[in-house]
């Protein structure tokens, strides 16, 4: 290489619900990048999941669909092959030094796309296969927080199988066992797809069945009343934590799609506005949660604080949480004293480091 220039290859799109979402992404973290200090690559992975990988991108883009890469603007970077494990020598000095990818929900966000890039032997921003793929799934989640003494919503497991074969059983075991209001959500999901509230048994199944179009097991939830408070974390081993951000989602019943993705459908303040005791306990449950998943490089780490007694009550954990420049994770940090370029370029720099730890491992007993 002739300078000392980073070469990153940002990944998008890909074949999740949250697609366009990705699109939105790349487009924001591309055009903040400092293309004098990094050769920025595009890889876009089709809806279909085909990869198409383009040549270096030299200059801000003008508009989001200049993302959309079609065969012909391929260079000699796809058909060399450096996505493949089978690359050839020549190939494998194409390979960039990091891999971003800006990939939300499955397929991007759940430990498949970091497993290439593990075999591949290629530093990547964020969480690895482990962590990645027990965030994404709601219901292994909850079990490692369980596990780790992290308070979180009652929550069900139902199995396709388990509902088809036997309803009623399930039916009877949320009454029991969580009672309502309830939610009713596909187990590896986002965005809030899938996704419904129940007040009554009423109802539970068009629910269930709407949650089982996107995936084969749902995971059922008691309804937290409180406060939604969301908060950032990034770092390989020393971990910081922004400030935390809370949201206020107006006329909707909850946080649901178009409150997340519709202009002024709900409302971010940051900081959020919490007595000392609740944020310091905030803090503590983002790190431990961040410990207990094995994960690296960024999270957002999403709470209740719960009505009555203001306990921090465990919602989930995004390993690759919204990124656009007006996304909750960029303007905590942002809040914080990080500005989104600045945060952008922190996170390149903890996958090289946590690649290069790896790099110590021992593939042979003899060496
Ligand atoms: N147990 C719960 N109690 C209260 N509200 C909830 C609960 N689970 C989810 N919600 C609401 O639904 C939204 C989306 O749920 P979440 O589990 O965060 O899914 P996603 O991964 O799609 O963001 C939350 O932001 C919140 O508004
Ligand atoms: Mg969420």
């Amino acid at each position: 290489m002739t300078s000392e220039k980073k070469t990153v290859a940002v990944l998008y799109g890909g074949r999740s619900t949250e697609y366009e979402i990705s699109l939105l992404t790349a487009y924001s973290v591309i055009n903040a990048m400092d293309l004098e200090k990094y050769r920025v690559l595009p890889v876009y992975i089709q809806q279909d999941g085909r990869w198409i990988a383009g040549s270096e991108i030299k200059k801000k883009l003008e508009y989001k669909d200049q993302l959309l890469l079609k065969e012909d603007q391929t260079l000699e970077t796809n058909a060399e092959h450096w996505l493949a494990p089978s690359a050839s020598a020549a190939a494998i000095n194409k390979r960039p030094d990091v891999v971003f990818p800006l990939l939300h929900g499955p397929n991007g966000e759940d430990g498949t796309v970091q497993g290439l890039f593990e075999l591949l032997n290629i530093a990547y921003v964020g969480s690895g296969v482990s962590g990645s793929s027990v965030g994404m799934d709601k219901v292994l989640m909850k079990d490692v927080f369980s596990a780790h003494g992290i308070q979180g919503p009652k929550y069900l497991s139902v199995p396709r199988f388990d509902w088809e074969s036997d309803a009623p059983s399930v039916i009877l075991e949320v009454k029991n066992s969580i009672g309502y209001p309830c939610f009713v959500k596909p187990a590896n999901c986002g965005s809030s797809v899938g996704i419904s509230q129940c007040l009554s048994e009423t109802d539970l199944s068009a629910a269930v069945e709407e949650a089982f179009r996107f995936d084969t097991k749902v995971i059922i939830e008691e309804k937290i009343d409180g406060r939604e408070v969301e908060i950032g974390v990034i770092g390989n081993h020393s971990l910081s934590v922004s400030v935390p951000g809370e949201i206020k989602t107006g006329e909707a019943d909850f946080y649901d799609y178009q409150s997340k993705y519709q202009e002024g459908k709900s409302t971010l303040i940051i900081p959020a506005d919490l007595p000392g005791k609740v944020r310091a306990e905030l803090e503590d449950v983002a790190k431990r949660a961040f410990v207990a998943l094995n994960l690296s490089g960024l999270a957002r780490v999403d709470v209740f604080i719960r009505e009555g007694d203001h306990r921090v009550i465990l919602n989930e954990v995004n390993t690759m949480p919204g990124f656009t420049q007006f996304s909750m994770f960029p303007l905590l940090w942002q809040h914080t004293g990080i500005s989104y370029r600045d945060l952008i370029e922190k996170l390149i720099d903890l996958g090289i480091e946590k690649f290069r730890e790896k790099q110590k491992i021992h593939y042979r007993i003899d060496e």
